[in-house]
């Protein structure tokens, strides 16, 4: 099994000793809870470099709610256990004060992609994301990282952090994995009940149908409106965006005339689901 880091220098230790034979270093930041979306994220990593380090924190700074942070789910023994097949080259899940020692004071903060969709409705959010993401890649000195596409704001933000930064990391997006029934994997989806696991299905079929509406050009607004129709009908309490973006700078489109994503985030059984999917252009 791969060694668990805590500490800074025990990381840097190892580092060292890699970066003087040469060795390319691959990192996947994630909040543990692993399920397959991450472990893809693994394998990709594998595929590239000689060294891969998974990293596992759940980081306060990125909670804007104080009640998601606490029920945010802690399953480091069976994390640990899923990465063992993988032959990884260390785990670092810093210790909190590694992270943020007394006397942090630093804020990593993003502009403009950040006002949208996500960042609109939790204030903090892309920040804090920003700053714990620079820090693991200075932490861990990445030559590559790899994030997913089920995050894709999140994906764009660090990119644009990174080029920003001059960090010279390469920052890799992978494509999302899904469950059979075309739910996106999350780490959330752990506290769906029954009745709400079955219905969540429903938010990536809506997105489905809406985005071969507008690949066929149809409109936009008949077919938003039957998606909310259809996820009202499946049980969603609420959908706080349904937004057809352009990729790049995330701004709203209502036609795929440049390349787009349809960008998704609704409440169902008292959790917040989020997903996208490309748009075929016109
Ligand atoms: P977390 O939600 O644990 O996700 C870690 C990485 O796994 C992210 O890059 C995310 O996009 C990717 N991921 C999650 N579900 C996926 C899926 N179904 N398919 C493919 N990839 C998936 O995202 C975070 O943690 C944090 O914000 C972090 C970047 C670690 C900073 O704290």
């Amino acid at each position: 099994t791969p060694p668990i880091l805590r500490r800074l220098s025990d990381l840097r230790a190892l580092t060292t000793r890699w970066r003087r034979a040469g060795d390319t270093i691959g990192v996947v930041p994630t909040m543990g809870a692993l399920h397959d979306g991450h472990l893809s994220l693994v394998s990709a990593a594998k595929a590239d470099c000689d060294r891969v380090i998974v990293t596992i924190f759940v980081n306060p700074k990125q909670f804007n709610n104080p009640e998601d942070l606490a029920k945010y789910p802690r399953t480091e023994a069976r994390d640990a256990e899923k990465l063992a097949p993988r032959q990884i080259d260390a785990i670092w899940c810093p210790d909190p004060d590694q992270m943020y020692p007394d006397g942090f004071t630093t804020n990593v903060s993003v502009s403009g992609l950040t006002n949208v969709l996500c960042g609109a409705h939790r204030p903090g959010h892309f920040d804090g994301v920003a700053t714990v993401v620079a820090k693991l890649f200075l932490q861990t000195s990445a030559d590559r990282a790899y994030f997913g596409e089920k995050d894709f704001q999140q994906l764009q933000v660090v990119r644009r952090m990174t080029a920003d930064l001059n960090i010279p990391t390469e920052v890799i997006g992978c494509p999302t994995v899904r469950e059979t029934d075309g739910l996106a994997m999350s780490s959330r989806n752990l506290r769906l009940d029954p009745q709400a696991r079955v219905a969540a299905s429903a938010l990536n079929r809506a997105m489905g149908t809406l985005a071969d509406g507008l690949a066929a050009g149809l409109a936009w607004d008949g077919l938003c409106e039957t998606a909310l129709h259809d996820l009202d009908k499946a049980g969603f309490e609420e959908v706080e965006y349904l937004d057809l973006r352009a990729i790049d700078d995330l701004s709203l489109l209502h036609s795929p005339d440049r390349d787009a994503r349809l960008f998704a985030a609704a409440w169902i059984g008292g959790i917040r689901l989020i997903d996208n999917i490309p748009v075929a252009g016109q």
